[in-house]
Formats: C-alpha cells, sequence, structure tokens
C-alpha cells in the first residue's frame, strides 16, 4: 500500500483506535493525531497532548462521501456538490452536527467539521476501523503542522501510541474549510483545494472569512508559528531588510522568491522558493521548521499573490507573522 507501512500496521492501528488510544496518520495534507471521534474519553486525549483548548473543535475524518449523512444532521445541496467533486481531498465541510458525534469532538458547537483525507494510507485506516476519526494536525497548538512522521516524532513522540508513517505529505497546507451549515457558504480557512475550484463547482463566488470566526484556531494569529520571528516585506523590500536584520545580529533566515538570485543574498540561511505554488505549498512547513533548525531568530519572507494555493500560502504566512 505504501513504501513503509503494511497491512498489519494497519490492523494495529485501528485496534488502537478501538482501545481508545491516539494514532498518528499520514493525510495528502497534514499528518493528523487520530482518536474515535466517538470516545470522549480518547478525543479529550488529543486535546491533552496538543495542549489545545477544548472548546475548539476537531475535524472528523471519515472514509468516504457515501457515509457524511451518518455523522450530521442533513447534507445540503451545496455540500453535496462539493464532497461530490472534491472528496476524498483536501477540503473539510462544516455542517449541522449529527448525534453520533459528541460534544467534546465539536468543542461544544451544534456543527461539526468533516472530510475524507486523499491518502490511502488513511483511508485504509478508516476502512479497517469503520468510524470515523477526530483529527486535527498533530502538532502542538500553535505551531507548524508537521508534514512528515519525523516531524510528529520530534514534536510529540512518546504521547502518541501509534505512529504510521506515509511518507511526506504531498499538498502540503492544511484543508480548506467551508461552511455550509447556514445560508450562506463561506470559506473559513483557505487551504489545499483553492477558492478559484470551489466556486467553479458551485457557479457561484464564495465569501472568505477567515479571519472573523474566533472558533476557527487556526486563524488566531499565533497560529502556524515557527520557533524565530517570521517579518513579512514587500518584495522589492527584501534583501534591503534581510541586509538590515543582518547588521542588528540576526541570524536571519530568508524566504527567497525563484526569481531572486541567490548570490544577491547574504543570509545566515536561505530557502529558495520554487516557482511554484504546489511546490511552495508541500515545502512550506518543512521550510519554516528547516530555518528553525539552522538556528535562525529571524525569518524574513514576502507574501505570494493571493489566488489559486497562494491564499493559503498567505493566509499561513501571515498567521505565522502574528503577534507571539
Ligand atoms: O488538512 C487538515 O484539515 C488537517 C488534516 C489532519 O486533516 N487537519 C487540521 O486540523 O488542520 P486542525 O484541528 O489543525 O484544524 C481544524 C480546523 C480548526 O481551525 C477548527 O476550528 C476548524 O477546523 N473547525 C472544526 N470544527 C469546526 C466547526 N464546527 N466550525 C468551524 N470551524 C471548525
Ligand atoms: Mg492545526
Amino acid at each position: 500500500m505504501n513504501a513503509t507501512v503494511n497491512t498489519g500496521d494497519i490492523e494495529a492501528a485501528a485496534a488502537v483506535l478501538r482501545g481508545g488510544g491516539l494514532v498518528a496518520l499520514p493525510t495528502e495534507t497534514v499528518y493528523g493525531l487520530a482518536a474515535d471521534a466517538e470516545n470522549p474519553a480518547a478525543v479529550a486525549r488529543v486535546f491533552q497532548v496538543k495542549g489545545r483548548p477544548p472548546t475548539h473543535p476537531l475535524i472528523v475524518h471519515i472514509g468516504s462521501a457515501d457515509k457524511l449523512g451518518e455523522w450530521v444532521e442533513d447534507v445540503p445541496d451545496a455540500a453535496r456538490v462539493l464532497a461530490e467533486r472534491f472528496w476524498p481531498g483536501p477540503l473539510t465541510l462544516v455542517l449541522r452536527r449529527g448525534s453520533r458525534v459528541p460534544l467534546e469532538a465539536t468543542g461544544g458547537l451544534e456543527t461539526v467539521a468533516v472530510r475524507v483525507p486523499d491518502h490511502p494510507v488513511a483511508l485504509a485506516l478508516l476502512s479497517a476501523f469503520g468510524g470515523g476519526v477526530a483529527a486535527p494536525s498533530a502538532n502542538r497548538f500553535g505551531s507548524v503542522s508537521p508534514t512528515t512522521a519525523d516531524h510528529v516524532r520530534a514534536e510529540l513522540g512518546d504521547a502518541v501510541d501509534f505512529i504510521l508513517d506515509g511518507g511526506p505529505c504531498d499538498v502540503g497546507v492544511e484543508s480548506t474549510i467551508v461552511d455550509v451549515s447556514g445560508q450562506e457558504v463561506s470559506v473559513l480557512r483557505p487551504g489545499g483545494v483553492t477558492r478559484e475550484d470551489l466556486e467553479s463547482a458551485l457557479g457561484r463566488p464564495l465569501a472568505v472569512h477567515s479571519s472573523s470566526d474566533v472558533r476557527v484556531p487556526g486563524q488566531h494569529p499565533s497560529h502556524y508559528a515557527p520557533n524565530a520571528r517570521v517579518v513579512l516585506v514587500e518584495p522589492d523590500r527584501l534583501l534591503a531588510e534581510v541586509e538590515l536584520a543582518r547588521e542588528q545580529g540576526h541570524q536571519v533566515g530568508v524566504f527567497l522568491p525563484h526569481s531572486v538570485d541567490r548570490d544577491q543574498v547574504k543570509a545566515h540561511a536561505v530557502v529558495e522558493l520554487p516557482a511554484s505554488m504546489t511546490a511552495y505549498a508541500r515545502g512550506l512547513y518543512g521550510y519554516l521548521r528547516e530555518l528553525d533548525q539552522q538556528g535562525c531568530d529571524l525569518i524574513i519572507a514576502s507574501l505570494p499573490q493571493e489566488q489559486e494555493l497562494g491564499l493559503a500560502i498567505a493566509n499561513r504566512l501571515r498567521r505565522a507573522a502574528g503577534p507571539r
């Protein structure tokens, strides 16, 4: 099924879930920290291990779109259209909570976030387990999401009962969260499915409310943050700001656009950004971790154009740069 995961591992991980334990699992976006969504004690452990406030809701991951009706009160037309078009995939739908979902998983909300991940290991686990798993990103609250099993080991280690190593995540930023629970369909968090693709599937423009909903912790300013301080500058100021920070004695890490020559910049560490937004998204969290590891205390970057995947990348960079 995968270079590093065999069916024995899947069975073992499913048994851990049945026993109320925690499994780190690969998805196409980032690694998740999974618990049986219907077991309130197991779900409580997820919050504890992440250090996440219990009022912040989790995403319930299910094995196929046709099971959606089991987890929610009703499936509005927009949800049906989006699920059909984008599942399995990096899209999370917020719907009215079904009675099967404990309030512990939704942080007390009467809505629930659901998605079908597009990763063979995650789908195999969900199939072997049979139920749904509540899974936030497998990192401590507020820090950078993991895109490899090694990231999970380094950050959560022994706190997790079983780690499934499915290799590096393909998308690299979290799912797009779309609220379809009310009259207006809106984007709560930009992510792996682009706004443009959502709009073309629905045949109408969508509102993006990614900062107004305080119940979405991914939207708190100091989220997705590395240890180094992240500073965002205008593209034409990038080299000057790097030079200035270096003169001030900072160990500067730079997100260098592919259009700028590497030789033009003197810094402690440099990430040469790929030209494609797909590759940038895939690498983003790894770059932040890498610059931390190289001992940078300051990371200087510019925002990409906020269209297609650039919208999600810019959103995460802004959160990373937020007040600490
Ligand atoms: O790609 C992803 O979505 C990854 C992988 C593991 O699936 N998961 C992820 O989970 O990013 P987490 O917990 O880091 O972020 C979940 C987001 C939070 O911002 C949370 O507030 C929001 O989903 N959320 C969950 N339930 C919600 C609800 N009922 N209403 C609004 N937002 C909700
Ligand atoms: Mg997260």
